[in-house]
């Protein structure tokens, strides 16, 4: 299939071809970070903006290395060293960006529903790097990409999602994407952390982390955003970890050939024990070197992948 898409903004608006089309394309370019020199050409004289909004480490990171590998030129923009703080506004702060002649916009921001503000005047590509409780479809994908190169497909995986529905865009995106691959996704949490229509969403829905876990292949744990809690949510950090940590003695239930995910940053000793979170079976440093392949996948096939033109053609 030829991907059509100019920006991505969730994994809710893709189809499952569309996914499909991202994870074998990141299996090319996961091949080219194991080479020698880990530097392709496609991205060749465009230029991606980074504009982070909101801390990162991983996505900003990845997606800047993922443009340098693609032969991209890269600039950062942090709002905390930006004009942003003498007030300009976002609208403004990206057309000026524009003006110099940028291609694509990679955009994180405390705000869902950013990324598709930027698409009414952009004329670039957009593409969430993580927007508010909303979604953040490329780490979505990247957990697919890792859960599909272990078990060599998703159809008929049983993958629980652990923690703070409710204000995860990561748990979203790997909601929307994991069932429209056909795997069966259970979310798990306490009841207070779960958002309303969470059933409609195509998952089964626990309170109870021990009947969740039975017969699972992958958790994936969603960090506790302590950031985002509204007083109340929680009774205490200490009975969240004794109700909903994931425990070498939980692990007991689920299938042999289990796998530990964790899109970061971990409160370690808060959603998981130490010792899960380095064990053999957690593929959590494995998500971020796939992150850079599903990243360089994206840009790549935003940017028009093999049908892309070039003043040199
Ligand atoms: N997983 C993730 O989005 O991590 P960062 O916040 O460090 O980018």
């Amino acid at each position: 299939m030829t991907f059509k898409r100019r920006h991505l903004l969730s994994l809710e608006e893709l189809d499952a071809a569309e996914m499909m089309k991202i994870l074998e394309t990141s299996k090319v370019f996961r091949e080219v970070l194991d080479r020698p020199i880990k530097k392709v050409a496609p991205l060749r004289g465009l230029t991606v903006a980074n504009l982070f909004f909101e801390p990162s480490t991983r996505t900003r990171v990845s997606f800047e290395l993922a443009e340098k590998r693609l032969s991209a030129d890269t600039v950062t923009f942090t709002a905390a060293t930006s004009s942003v703080k003498k007030g300009e506004t976002l609208k403004d702060t990206v057309r000026n960006l524009e003006a110099m002649k940028i291609d694509m916009v990679v955009i994180r921001h405390s705000s869902s529903g950013v990324p598709y503000f930027l698409t009414r005047f952009c004329s670039s590509s957009v593409i969430n790097a993580g927007d508010g409780q909303h979604e953040h479809p490329t780490q979505g994908l990247l957990d697919m990409y890792t859960i599909w190169m272990k078990y060599k497909k998703i159809k008929g995986l049983r993958v629980v999602l652990m923690g703070d529905a409710k204000h995860s865009r990561v748990l979203r995106s790997n909601v929307w994407g994991l069932t429209k691959l056909g795997a069966s996704v259970a979310v798990c949490g306490p009841s207070t952390l779960l958002p309303v229509g969470l059933e409609n969403m195509g998952v089964e829905v626990y309170t109870d982390i021990d009947k969740a876990l039975d017969g699972a292949d992958v958790v994936n744990v969603m960090r506790i955003q302590l950031e985002r809690q509204q007083a109340g949510l929680l009774p205490s950090l200490r009975e969240y970890t004794s109700l909903f940590g994931i425990t070498k003695d939980r692990l007991k239930r689920l299938n042999k050939n289990y796998t530990i995910m964790h899109p970061g940053p971990i409160n370690r000793g808060l959603e998981m024990a130490d010792d899960i979170a380095d064990c053999d079976q957690s593929v959590i440093l494995e998500q971020v070197t796939n992150g850079v392949a599903v990243r360089m996948a994206v840009l790549y096939l935003l940017a028009g992948g093999e049908g892309r033109k070039t003043d040199e053609d």
